[in-house]
């Protein structure tokens, strides 16, 4: 039997920082406000980037940590919701600027649950034999349809791409992925794309950006991140005892923080930069994970339980020994 493992990881994030105060120049807001509300007090935004190009970037540093060569990688999966344009796909985009072969390339959308999904896929055909060698990337340009006239979601998002390498294991290293959806039929969270129009004609479009209920959001989100948790224990037989950390998308602190007092687990232990970079969507799980194992917060032979959500609405997570 085949199994998955991590191999290497990476993460990019652009130069340019957006502060709290600044956005006070832009929307009614305050520095406190969303500091309190969100735990946020600065994004990396982009000026000249695109999504591609952070993604490229990220790709790049997990192939270096993961020391293999570009040449045996024959899947390439790209988690995101703001590609550059929407076809070619970002992966199509990076297969050749990269330098890989003409390997199965393509993007994936499910949010801020993306990584979890493309973690799940990517683990199922290494799992399968069909494919030895996996790179999957979140990467995120979220400004770019972001709307900087809207207080409620325009203080929220930044930009970020990071990545994984996921080779072949006889032992199961990447243990568990569940993945979920539920239709967001209220739209809570959401962006037109092309709206249904009149044969022939040519209509004027207002640019299409980000609409969020974020109440509604929070309300789904905080209970979907503790019962993802505890799910991926049930079903491999564990307890929160046996973590060394838990790494949740970084969309709130105070979602983080009612998930850890739901769970009745140390706030310590659940891994946190959304002050530096706010929510950067499918980009938020892969960075946070690079950083913590770059900050000695993972360490090899430690077991954690990664968990998303968002649009879709979406949600996720994943049981991994690393
Ligand atoms: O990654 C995708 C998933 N997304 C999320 O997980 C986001 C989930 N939702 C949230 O994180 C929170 O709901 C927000 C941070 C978006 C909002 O925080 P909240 O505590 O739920 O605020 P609220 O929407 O209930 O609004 C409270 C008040 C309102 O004013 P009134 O109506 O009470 O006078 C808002 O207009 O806060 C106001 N408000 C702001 N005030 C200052 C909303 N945004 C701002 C702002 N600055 N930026």
């Amino acid at each position: 039997m085949t199994y998955s493992k991590i191999l290497g990881t990476g993460s990019y994030t652009p130069e340019r920082t957006l502060t709290n105060t600044e956005l006070e120049q832009l929307v009614d807001t305050s520095d406190e406000w969303i500091q309190s509300r969100t735990g946020i007090v600065s994004r990396q935004i982009v000026v000249d980037e695109n999504t591609s190009d952070l993604a490229y970037q990220a790709a790049e540093r997990a192939i270096k940590d993961a020391g293999v060569d570009k040449g045996d990688i024959d899947l390439f999966i790209v988690a995101t919701v703001t590609p550059d344009m929407p076809f070619p796909g970002v992966s199509q985009i990076l297969q050749r600027r990269l330098g890989l072969n003409t390997i199965t390339a393509f993007d994936l959308n499910a949010a801020c649950s993306g990584f979890v999904y493309a973690l799940n896929v990517a683990d199922k055909m290494i799992r399968s034999g069909a494919y030895r060698l996996a790179l999957i990337v979140g990467a995120e340009t979220l400004t770019k349809i972001t709307d900087y006239t809207d207080r409620n979601t325009c203080v929220l998002f930044g930009d970020a791409a990071g990545a994984m390498v996921l080779g072949q294991s006889d032992t199961p290293m990447i243990k568990d992925v569940v993945t979920y959806a539920n239709g967001d039929i209220e739209g809570h969270l959401t962006m037109q794309g092309y709206p249904i129009k009149e044969n022939f004609k040519t209509p004027e479009q207002p640019r299409p950006f980000l609409y969020m209920n974020g109440a509604e959001v929070f309300k789904f989100a905080t209970t979907a991140l503790p019962k993802t948790i505890l799910t991926l224990l049930e079903r491999n037989g564990m307890v929160l005892d046996d973590l060394s950390l838990i790494v949740a998308h970084q969309a709130n602190r105070r979602i983080i923080d009612k998930a850890a007092r739901t769970l009745k687990y140390p706030m310590e232990k659940m891994y946190m930069n959304i002050e530096r970079y706010g929510n950067t969507s499918a980009a938020s799980v892969p960075l946070a994970i690079d950083e913590a194992i770059k900050e000695g917060a993972l360490k090899k032979g430690d077991t954690f339980i990664t968990v998303a959500f968002g649009a879709g609405l979406t949600w996720g997570g994943a049981l991994i020994t690393l």
